[in-house]
C-alpha cells in the first residue's frame, strides 16, 4: 500500500464508524405521556405529574430529563424547571388558568453527547368556577406591617346576599394544609379583614390567599391572590430624629431606623425640609432619597426655623416595591443675629423695669403709712 493512501483509509474508517454510530443513536425522542395537573387544595400550589416516554429504558448510557415550563394565562414569561422527577408542585395564580408544557430531553453517549429534544405536550388547569363573578369581594389589599404582621382588608362584592359570611384561608410552603384566618377584622358583624401573625417562614416565597364566602344556600365567587410579603412591607416611622446646626450654613439631621423586625439594611429614607414651621405644611422641599441615616442640608435661606421630616421604605436591594412609612418630623430654631442682641437686651430691660417698679412701690408705701392707720382701725370694728 502506498504511504499516501493511509490518510485516505483513516478518513474512510472514521466515516464508516460515524455512519454506524449515528444509525444506532436516536435523533428523535418521544415526549412524556399523561401530563396531568391536580389541585391538592393549597390555594394555588398545583401538582404536575407525567409518565416517561415509551421505551425510555432502552436509552443506554443516556440520561432522560424533562423541561417543564409553566405560567398563569396572561403572564408574558414562562418559568422553567429542568428535572429528572416525574412529579412537581408549582405555584399558580388560581384566579387565572394554569398552563403547563413539557418536553423530554435526551443526552449522553447514545446521542453522541448532543441534546435531543422531543415535541412539547401541553396541559391546563382551571378551578371550576363557582358563584357569580359580581359576588367576589372587592378592593382586596394587604400590608405587611414592620415585617411583623400582615393585615388584609376587603369590601363586599357588588352582589352581596343578606347574611353573607366571608372567610380568609392561606397557605405557604411549610404548612400541611390551608389554614383559616384566626383574627378577623369585623364591621357590623361582617368579616372585612384579617390580621396574620408569625409569617416569617412565608417571607421571600409565595403566600397563597383565598377569600371566599357563602350566604345561606348561595356560594360566592372566591378571590385568589398570591402575595410576596417582602413586596408589601411598610415600616414604622424612623425614630429619634435629631437636628443640629453645624456651621452657619448647614443643618444636620440624623435619625434611627424603626425598631421591630425590619432589617435596617433593607430601608431607604426620603428627607424633606421646610423653612418656617408656620407654613411648613405647604412648603416641604425634597432633599434626598438615601440609605444613610443622616444628611447635611445647606441653609441657603438663613431662615429662623427649619423643619425636617423623614420617612422610610424598603429599598430595591430587598424588594421590588413597598409602602412608605409615616413621617417623623422635627423643627429647629436657629437664633438670628438680631435675636441674639434681643436676648441680651431683654434681661437688661427687665431688671431695669423691675427695679424701677420696686423703687416706686417703696416710695408709695412710705407716703401712705401715716394715712393707713385710721383705715386699719375702721376695719377692726
Ligand atoms: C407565634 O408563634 C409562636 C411559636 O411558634 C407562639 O408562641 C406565638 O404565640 C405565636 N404568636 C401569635 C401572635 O400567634
Ligand atoms: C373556602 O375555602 C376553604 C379553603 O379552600 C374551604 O375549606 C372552604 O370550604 C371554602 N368555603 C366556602 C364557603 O366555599
Ligand atoms: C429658599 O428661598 C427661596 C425663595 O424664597 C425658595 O424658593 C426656596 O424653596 C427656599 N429654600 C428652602 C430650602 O426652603
Amino acid at each position: 500500500m502506498a504511504p499516501w493512501r493511509l490518510p485516505l483509509l483513516a478518513v474512510a474508517l472514521l466515516w464508516g464508524w460515524l455512519l454506524a454510530s449515528s444509525s444506532s443513536s436516536p435523533s428523535t425522542v418521544a415526549p412524556p405521556r399523561d401530563l396531568r395537573i391536580t389541585d391538592p387544595g393549597l390555594l394555588g400550589s398545583l401538582d404536575v405529574e407525567w409518565k416517561p416516554p415509551p421505551h425510555s429504558q432502552t436509552f443506554q448510557e443516556c440520561t432522560v430529563k424533562y423541561k417543564l415550563e409553566y405560567h398563569s394565562t396572561g403572564d408574558r414569561d414562562w418559568k422553567v424547571i429542568f428535572t429528572r422527577k416525574l412529579k412537581l408542585r408549582v405555584g399558580f395564580d388560581l384566579s387565572r388558568t394554569a398552563e403547563v408544557r413539557l418536553q423530554t430531553l435526551l443526552r449522553g453517549r447514545c446521542t453522541g453527547d448532543v441534546e435531543v429534544q422531543s415535541d412539547w405536550i401541553y396541559a391546563t388547569f382551571q378551578i371550576s368556577p363557582q358563584g357569580k363573578l359580581e359576588s367576589e369581594v372587592q378592593n382586596f389589599n394587604c400590608i405587611y406591617h414592620d415585617w411583623e404582621y400582615l393585615k388584609c382588608t376587603w369590601q363586599p362584592g357588588l352582589l352581596t346576599p343578606p347574611g353573607v359570611h366571608y372567610g380568609l384561608y392561606y397557605w405557604y410552603e411549610g404548612l400541611e394544609q390551608a389554614v383559616q384566618c384566626a383574627h378577623y377584622i369585623q364591621e357590623q358583624g361582617l368579616n372585612l379583614g384579617c390580621v396574620l401573625h408569625n409569617l416569617s417562614q412565608a417571607e421571600y416565597q409565595d403566600l397563597h390567599i383565598c377569600v371566599n364566602g357563602s350566604a345561606a344556600a348561595t356560594l360566592l365567587r372566591p378571590l385568589y391572590s398570591t402575595l410576596r410579603l417582602h413586596n408589601l412591607a411598610q415600616p414604622s416611622a424612623p425614630e429619634q430624629l435629631e437636628l443640629s446646626v453645624s456651621g452657619a450654613q448647614e443643618l444636620r439631621a440624623a435619625w434611627s431606623p424603626p425598631g421591630g423586625r425590619v432589617p435596617p439594611h433593607c430601608l431607604e429614607y426620603e428627607v424633606q425640609v421646610a423653612e418656617d414651621a408656620g407654613q411648613a405644611a405647604a412648603a416641604w422641599a425634597f432633599v434626598s432619597t438615601q440609605m444613610e441615616t443622616d444628611v447635611t442640608i445647606s441653609r441657603a435661606n438663613q431662615s429662623h426655623v427649619s423643619c425636617v421630616r423623614v420617612r422610610g421604605r424598603t429599598n430595591i436591594f430587598c424588594a421590588d416595591q413597598g409602602f412608605w412609612s409615616e413621617w417623623t418630623q422635627d423643627c429647629f430654631s436657629v437664633p438670628r443675629k438680631e435675636d441674639k442682641q434681643l436676648f441680651i437686651l431683654i434681661p437688661v430691660i427687665l431688671s431695669l423695669s423691675i427695679s424701677l417698679i420696686i423703687f416706686m412701690l417703696i416710695g408709695q408705701c412710705k407716703k401712705r403709712s401715716p394715712a393707713g392707720k385710721p383705715l386699719h382701725t375702721s376695719v377692726g370694728f
